[in-house]
């Protein structure tokens, strides 16, 4: 009988001593395979944890560096390096020190969804699950750079109430969510509770019920009372929702709302990824201590 993917794939691993992190967006059958799912904040938690000498990171470039940049004497690799994320790369760390020079007393707060060399240059790192949190934890600073997103910005200083000094960023994907969409979700299913992920637009989060990452949606769809349950970003992520509740329905606020970097890894791309142990990620060690300092202090406040 023929050996499936998956099986080589699980074989292969074992004799690499490999733990497979997988983002919730990926698709239904990198999902299949991964040692654990989550959001940024829980796939960063893992990395750092994991007694493994090889990671293999199924996401976004930013994902695997953060994941390098805490686990250095690992090897990170990506069965598709070319998966970048078009907001982290709106804004490059040359932007990032004008900002800084134009501010000199804010205290800078950047996403997760950044480059290392964009990390290297701030206070305090955070993700969608903890923004508020890391922001509120500064409330006695006099200024706040927050980086690169405007829409998770916005959302962060409306929940704070603190004014924040941003940058021109946001998510391609979640940019196309727009609250007609929503309304006509809630037509066709009004008893269905409305969540979306805090990089959707200012007008589409005021009519949501919950905004949340990716994995707190997880967790809220699993111990609602709710049956069904309309979702705002990024569409793979309902895979992993429908395989916790079987029971509920699930419906895309917009199926437009696909992030096409990643869709990029297959199964067939992390099995060539462990024969051949590429695409190593790796930083420079300047850059690593650096970034290092910043996602440290956000680990520390949450
Ligand atoms: P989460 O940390 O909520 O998974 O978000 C990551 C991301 O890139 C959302 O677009
Ligand atoms: Fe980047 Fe948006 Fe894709 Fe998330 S969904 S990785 S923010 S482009």
């Amino acid at each position: 009988m023929a050996v499936s993917i998956e099986e080589k794939i699980k074989k292969l691993q074992k004799q690499r001593d490999a733990v497979i992190l997988v983002h919730n967006y990926q698709l239904p059958e990198v999902q299949d395979i991964a040692d654990f799912t989550g959001d940024s904040l829980e796939l960063s938690r893992k990395a750092s944890r994991t007694d493994a000498k090889v990671i293999v990171f199924c996401g976004v470039y930013f994902m695997a560096e953060t994941a390098s940049i805490l686990c250095p004497d690992k090897k990170v690799i990506m069965p598709d390096t070319q998966a970048g994320c078009p907001m982290a790369d709106m804004l490059t760390a040359a932007d990032l020190r004008k900002l800084k020079a134009k501010h000199p007393k804010a205290v800078v707060v950047g996403y997760v969804n950044t480059s290392a060399e964009v990390k290297a240059e701030l206070d305090y790192c955070c993700t969608s699950s903890n923004a508020v949190a890391v922001v509120r934890a500064l409330a006695d600073s006099k200024e706040i750079i927050f980086v690169p997103d405007k829409y998770l910005a916005d959302y962060v200083s409306k929940q704070t109430g603190i004014k924040l000094i941003g940058w021109n960023g946001y998510c391609p994907t979640h940019a196309k969510i727009a609250p007609e969409d929503i309304k006509r979700q809630k037509i066709l299913h009004p008893q269905a509770k409305v969540i979306v992920h805090p990089e959707c637009r200012p007008e589409v989060c005021a009519i949501a019920d919950e905004v949340l990452s990716t994995s707190q949606m997880c967790v809220f769809t699993k111990e609602t009372q709710a049956k069904e349950i309309i979702v705002g970003t990024e569409v793979g992520v309902i895979y992993r929702m429908k395989k916790d509740s079987p029971d509920k329905e699930f419906y895309p606020v917009s199926e437009a709302a696909i992030c096409p970097n990643m869709k990029r890894t297959t199964q067939e791309k992390v099995l060539w990824a462990l024969e051949d142990l590429k695409e190593e990620v790796q930083v420079s060690d300047d850059i690593r201590r650096r970034a290092r300092k910043a996602i440290d202090r956000m680990l520390e406040i949450v």
